[in-house]
């Protein structure tokens, strides 16, 4: 949703934080004055000793950060620790018969596992990852639906100290074998198939097809058995869960490693057209995951957390399968859509389980809103202590909508800025502390020297805007780009000298020092809040035969923030009436198969030729004003070809 920021700034109110959260937060003013305090003096140290207090260590480290070869920082590096032992063993002790998971299917069914109970499933399955030839080091992709099976699998890598890489459910067969391929991996974890909405999804088919050609590193895909449905099991290559697990110890020895070792990769969007295996060491990014559900969300032990975001996102990571773990705290997974079997799901799913933390995106929010203020209305949501957003900038009018609808003008809104390479939250305010604005995100985290420059890298005053960069590096900061450390350095830290992280977000400094998220600055379109590079759709449009060239541009959508507006030149004559619709459904279809549905255009305009200067260039902002259909005002005296506007605003 891009935000109209002037007049949002003159009308934006301020919330104190409520009686009801100032006496619960665990972490008040004075607290919160002195860890800033102490991370101004000290950076460094003020990480190690919270590495030091929070995580279990079988060795400790010497040396906090290891930044010989920056900016390919290290942190917490000769220390040892297991990942798994930190989320689950450590708490066996005193809490082994606490709730780990609440677990809601999507057609209703509900599974408890105790911590007892989730160190067992996880230790036989490590088992199971071993007996099948995995070891440290080696990449297995999980592609599964959001099911505690996930969270199984992603820990039980984590205890043997392989590298998981989860490619969300909804990635096509196409976009599944990329990225098998980049990490390498050489084994794929799925279900016969995943259940949204009433729907099946078919997984293993898409594995099957996807592992077809090439995927060579690919030796055994483990298969869990969900719907129950038809699935082809190939001989010596496939195995049923259950079978691999059948006989399997629940005692696992969990192997530690260094706190550098990579925990795991997540393939996300840039702004070329192949995606990019941002890879997450362990200490540094389990102590950012979990210290961020302390500040963030408070977590108590009398808390159940519930983060909606998928396992296929960063957000399913930190805030699912491993910082709310590392906590001891109970956290709820529901495996289907928020609208099925009605627009009441979320809210049905907080009363009946007692969700006291919410943590999910703004265009949930937008989309739930519609349905208006009657159906949460129904339901008890008087549990409800924190609630939490991500994704996108969230526009004012969801904002109070979530503050006063759900959360009875009492919770506090927390709207945490962060991206799948800061590893967790970057932004954000403190529950029982900040001042809140909506739509901003406040201010940076302690620890966290996230700022706002101009174009040479200056931190800019008040009243105004520029890049968002952060100068120091943090734990849980991305260790690479899979086996590409120059597009590591090219991407994210080459505009400052190598010196500042560069964000890729520009952001406006209010009076007040409060930062508000404007939007990307490269070619990223957020749509629902999922990361799509335009290359990356246009390159999947131009693989089509019937395409000769292609143009994707992002235009405001009211619930998904921005959808995909594709113009798109055939490399045959102008389709007309029925075949022009038919070419439609055929090119967002295609898009669908090459990376999934989620990138589907939502429109697509034909022309003989895409809009470029004389010097050859695709003249994109005259292309987003054709996207909102507003009238050109921009020069358009050095086109090529006037005439084409005409044709690509025919609908
Ligand atoms: C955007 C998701 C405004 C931003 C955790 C960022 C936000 C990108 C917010 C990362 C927020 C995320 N306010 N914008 N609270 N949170 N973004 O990697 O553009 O999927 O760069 O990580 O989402 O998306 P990613």
């Amino acid at each position: 949703m891009s935000n109209n920021i002037e007049s949002i700034l003159t009308e934006s109110r301020v919330f104190e934080p409520s009686e009801m959260i100032k006496s619960q937060a665990g972490i008040n003013k004075e607290i919160l004055d002195a860890m800033y305090e102490k991370a101004d003096k000290d950076h460094i140290g003020f990480w190690a000793d919270l590495a030091r207090e929070k995580l279990s260590w079988s060795k400790p480290f010497t040396q906090a950060l290891d930044d010989s070869k920056a900016p390919l920082y290290r942190w917490f590096s000769d220390g040892e620790l297991n990942v798994s032992y930190n989320c689950i063993d450590r708490h066996l002790e005193n809490k082994s018969d606490k709730l780990a998971i609440i677990f809601e299917g999507d057609q209703g069914d509900v599974h408890h596992y105790t911590y007892q109970e989730l160190h067992d499933e996880v230790a036989r399955f490590a088992n199971a990852l071993t007996a099948q030839g995995i070891t440290k080091g080696d990449r297995v992709i999980i592609y599964m639906p959001m099911i505690p099976q996930a969270v199984f699998a992603m820990q039980a890598c984590a205890r043997i100290g392989a590298i998981h890489s989860i490619v969300f459910g909804g990635f096509s067969a196409e976009a599944l074998r990329d990225r098998v391929e980049n990490a390498g991996a050489k084994m794929v974890i799925t279900t016969d198939g995943g259940l949204r909405g009433g729907k099946s999804v078919p997984l293993k088919a898409s594995v099957d097809e996807a592992l077809e050609k090439g995927c060579d590193t690919v030796k055994n895909v483990i298969v869990y058995q969900r719907t129950k449905q038809d699935v082809n099991m190939k001989e010596g290559r496939d195995i049923w869960w259950h079978e691999a697990e059948a006989g399997m110890s629940n005692y696992h020895d969990p192997v530690m490693v260094n706190a550098d070792h990579p925990l795991f990769l997540l393939y996300t969007s840039g702004s070329t057209g192949t995606p990019k295996g941002i890879q997450h060491g362990s200490g540094g990014y389990l102590l950012n995951a979990m210290l961020t559900n302390e500040w963030m969300f408070d977590l108590k032990d009398s808390d159940v957390f519930w983060c909606t975001a998928d396992v296929g996102w960063i957000t399913g990571h930190s805030y699912v399968a491993y910082g709310p773990l590392a906590m001891g705290q109970t956290i709820l997974m529901f495996e289907g859509v928020p609208t099925y079997p009605d627009a009441g799901r979320f809210w049905q799913i907080c009363q009946d389980h007692g969700v006291t933390v919410f943590y999910t995106a703004p265009t949930a929010i937008r989309a739930l809103m519609k349905f208006g203020k009657e159906v949460p209305e129904k339901y008890d949501l008087s549990k409800l202590r924190i609630l939490g957003t991500v994704g996108e900038p969230i526009n004012p009018e969801a904002w109070m909508w979530y503050h006063d609808v759900i959360g009875r003008g009492e919770c506090p809104i927390i709207d945490t800025w962060w991206q799948t390479e800061t590893g967790a939250h970057m932004i954000a305010p403190f529950p029982g502390v900040t001042p809140l604005k909506p739509g901003s995100c406040t201010r940076p985290l302690p620890g966290i020297d996230a700022v706002v420059v101009d174009e040479e890298g200056n931190e800019i005053g008040n009243n105004s805007g520029g890049y968002l960069v952060v100068r120091k590096p943090w734990p849980s900061m991305l260790q690479t780009v899979w086996g590409d450390d120059q597009r590591y350095i090219d991407t994210y830290y080459a505009k400052f000298n190598n010196k500042y992280y560069v964000v890729g977000d520009s952001a406006h400094k209010d009076e007040d020092g409060y930062i508000w998220i404007l939007g990307r600055i490269d070619d990223v379109l957020n749509v629902s809040g999922h990361r799509l590079g335009t290359m990356e759709i246009e390159s999947a449009l131009v693989a089509h035969p019937k395409v000769a060239e292609a143009a994707v541009v992002g235009k405001p959508h009211d619930v998904k923030g921005e959808s995909v507006f594709a113009f798109v030149v055939l490399n045959q004559d102008l389709p007309e009436g029925a075949e022009r619709d038919a070419m439609v459904t055929e090119l967002r279809n295609w898009v669908a198969k090459e990376i999934g549905p989620i990138a589907k255009p939502d429109d697509i305009r034909f022309g003989t030729n895409l809009p470029k200067t004389r010097s050859g260039k695709i003249m994109r902002r005259l292309l987003r004003t054709l996207a909102k259909g507003e009238e050109i005002t921009q020069d358009t005296s050095t086109l090529e070809d006037p005439g084409i506007l005409k044709q690509f605003q025919q609908k």
